[in-house]
């Protein structure tokens, strides 16, 4: 089950150019990125529509792809535009072309109805080259279905057990403590304050303590942002527990997606970083490289979970009160693709027999 009107990622920005093919699979579309001369990104459909190979083991001729196996040559808006040994190009003769925006270091690639592309969904991320920010990125492929990633970021009092000796070190708050969860058009977002938390090992700050102010938003299909913000002790209370209205003195940048490929494979993209007036670039590598490890611990017990899940799919889940973010969010997703499901309502007209009595027939 997966939403296909939405802006999933499929690459950073970085992985995709003019020289190489890149093919990545989402909802079960195999795609092919690559780079035009003058640097936009074109995303086709890696399906040859003469015998289904792979066009990502083609050959990029100028902008225009050609299929390796019989010749066939694809403009860059997917229209075939060459046969070999064959002058008539039927007008089917054509592979998918899917709208893509390149923003904040991603690839964004709408998987749905070209008529409902909508940009404004894309959320604010924060580019790699943001002069700003000291970010670092990388991704993890998963042998999980996607929902258990996104009910992971839903749910972070996990970071108590899974991270017990990472993240969630000296934590035991995001386990005791629920976030408040409010819904947004298209996701969930979660807040709240931990108060006098001690400062992790690599910012030389042992003995102090800080108030974070702990906030994220979690979008479809699976977009992750996060700005947890450090302020001194004390302000949690003054702040009567509410947002805060004071400038903050160490921020963080978390961005993420949980991208589907297939029913039982996923990629997770992140970035991590700080404002790079808070942090040295060699700090803010430090928390990219904590944070990583943990991401391999999540890793870890959610394909294990997956694996005992396969053993006996129809085994139900049991809901704790933590589980307000997933539940919900689990419900937006059914929503979204319920809707998606029901064919287009025909436009309203007037009923004949009721029209026949307004005119006295
Ligand atoms: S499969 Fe592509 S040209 Fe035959
Ligand atoms: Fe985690």
């Amino acid at each position: 089950m997966w939403v296909r009107n939405a802006w999933y990622v499929a690459a950073w920005s970085h992985d995709v150019s003019h020289a190489a093919l890149l093919p990545r699979t989402i909802i079960n579309q195999p795609l092919v990125l690559y780079r035009k001369a003058d640097g936009s990104v074109v995303a086709l459909e890696d399906r040859c529509c003469h015998r289904l190979a792979p066009l990502s083991k083609g050959r990029l001729e100028q902008d225009d792809l050609r299929c390796m196996y019989h010749g066939m040559k694809f403009a860059a808006d997917g229209r075939c535009i060459e046969i070999p040994g064959q002058d008539l190009i039927p007008p089917r003769a054509a592979v998918k072309s899917y709208p893509v925006v390149e923003r904040g270091s991603w690839i964004w690639v709408w998987m749905g109805d070209a008529g409902l592309v909508d940009a404004t969904l894309i959320p604010e991320t924060i580019a790699t080259t943001d002069a700003g920010w000291h970010i670092k990125t990388g991704y993890l492929d998963y042998a999980a279905h996607y929902q258990l990633i996104n009910d992971n970021l839903l749910d972070l009092s996990h970071l108590s057990f899974v991270h017990e000796k990472t993240l969630g070190r000296n934590m035991p708050q995001w386990a005791g403590q629920r976030p408040q969860v409010t819904r947004l058009d298209r996701g969930v977002r979660f807040q709240r304050w931990f108060e006098n938390r001690p400062h992790a090992h690599y910012y030389g700050r042992e003995g102090e303590t800080y108030d974070l102010w702990h906030s994220y938003d979690f979008l479809v299909p699976g977009i992750f942002i996060q700005r947890p913000a450090w302020y001194p002790p004390g302000t949690a209370k003054r702040m009567n527990m509410q947002p805060p209205t004071e400038p903050p003195l160490f921020v963080r940048c978390d961005d993420q997606a949980v991208i589907a490929e297939t029913e039982r494979t996923s990629r997770y993209f992140y970035a991590t970083g700080a404002r790079s007036t808070d942090a040295t670039v060699a700090l803010a590598d430090e928390m990219f490289r904590f944070t990583e490890t943990a991401f391999h611990e999540d890793k870890a017990i959610i394909e294990a979970q997956q694996k005992v899940i396969d053993l006996d799919p129809d085994q139900p889940m049991m809901s704790l009160s933590s589980d307000a973010g997933p539940n919900l969010f689990r419900g937006i997703v059914k929503q979204l693709v319920d809707a998606e499901a029901r064919p287009p309502q025909p436009a309203r007209v007037a009923e004949p027999v009721a029209l026949a009595a307004a005119q006295g027939n």
